[in-house]
């Protein structure tokens, strides 16, 4: 027998129906018996449903490194963002991993008088970079260490390689100063050597001299699609290459009108021993992270430029922007094009709220 409660419902219902005009017709395919919204209209319902997640295992937070101690140095262009003396950056990776941060990244600000054509302090084991990677492993050696292979915080032109009579970037002899970077870096402790100068040839060949020297199980993480990009401004002062930078780096980083180049790139660097493949700069190049990670299947990785991170918190700071919101959304729209792993000034706010949230 039907109880009362049940009674009601039933005649709620007719009212409803009764409401609408007429029943709804035999469904065809198509509205309304799909009705999309159906699954969106509680928070629920969007979270059963939801195809992409962003967790502090997809973040790598990038550090400036300076010399000194107690030492932190805002970068103008980039609010909230400060190079670090060696001390406190073993501080701040301290805090990465106890935020469940995978990994960092470290560039070094080298002092201006250090900097020369030959880009000496690249070769020179003692240098800052490596100084910070060997305080940071020590300090903290569940984190993951990553740098940059390249020679533009050591020379004197910000150019990322060596330089011709001409002036052009002379691509076989950098190899060699690459090569040279690579071995002092993965001695000093680092896990992941990022190629990211764009040399031709330069992953086969780092990857040669890792085996050579018994460095097997570094890893590269190669810059395979990085393009000549006005994202990078804000990078180039808190490392101090653009103040002195030479004309442009479009001889060697790519056309940002080209993409199936991309794919070019990252095959040469996967087939040259690449572990993971790198898409940069981030946001306005989602269709190349989305085609590098349905051609290759590999690990792939996008960096959030410090110009991305420029404009976001420039408008947020305004009040243009809701902050927190917009961040999220660029980097959940990171993983929905493909990515595995995001380079983001914005890790460690990020990685925080991710963890207040669950
Ligand atoms: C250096 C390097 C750059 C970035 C990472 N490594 C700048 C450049 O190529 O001039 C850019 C990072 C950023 O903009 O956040 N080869």
């Amino acid at each position: 027998m039907a109880s009362p409660s049940k009674d009601k419902t039933v005649s709620l219902r007719t009212e409803r129906a009764k409401r609408a005009g007429t029943r709804p017709p035999a469904l065809k395919s198509g509205y309304p018996a799909t009705r999309l919204r159906r699954n969106r209209r509680a928070d629920w319902s969007r979270r059963l449903v939801r195809e992409t997640a962003l967790t502090p295992d997809d973040l790598i937070w990038p550090l400036f490194v300076i010399d000194g101690e107690r030492a932190r140095s805002e970068i103008e262009s980039m609010p909230g963002v400060a190079r670090l003396s060696i001390d406190l950056a073993v501080r701040a990776a301290e805090d990465a991993a106890a935020i469940g941060l995978p990994a960092i990244a470290l560039f070094p600000n080298t002092e201006p008088s250090l900097r020369d054509e030959a880009a000496s302090q690249a070769f020179n084991p003692g240098n800052l970079v490596c100084r910070a990677v060997r305080a940071i492993k020590q300090a903290v050696p569940e984190i993951g260490i990553i740098c940059d292979v390249a020679l533009d915080p050591y020379t004197s032109h910000g150019h990322d390689g060596l330089l011709d009579e001409d002036g052009t970037v002379d691509n076989d002899r950098t190899l060699q100063a690459l090569i040279t970077q690579a071995l002092i870096q993965a001695e000093a402790g680092c896990d992941i050597l990022a190629p990211s100068d764009m040399m031709d040839g330069r992953i086969g060949a780092i990857r040669a001299a890792l085996e050579e020297n018994g460095f097997t199980d570094t890893q590269i993480l190669s810059y395979a699609a990085k393009y000549a990009s006005a994202y990078y401004g804000p990078f180039r002062d808190a490392v101090g290459s653009g103040v002195q930078l030479r004309g442009d780096k479009k001889t060697y980083q790519m056309d940002p009108a080209n993409g199936d180049e991309a794919l070019r790139e990252v095959a040469l660097d996967i087939s040259e021993g690449a572990d993971m493949v790198m898409v940069k700069p981030g946001i306005a190049y989602l269709d190349i992270v989305w085609r590098v990670k349905e051609a290759f299947k590999l690990p792939t990785f996008v960096y959030q430029t410090s110009g991305e991170y420029a404009m976001l918190t420039a408008a947020a700071e305004r009040g243009w922007l809701d902050r927190d919101r917009v961040i999220l959304e660029n980097l959940l729209a990171f993983k929905r094009a493909g990515a595995d792993a995001i380079f983001t000034y914005f890790a460690p706010e990020v990685a925080r709220r991710l963890k207040d949230e669950f």
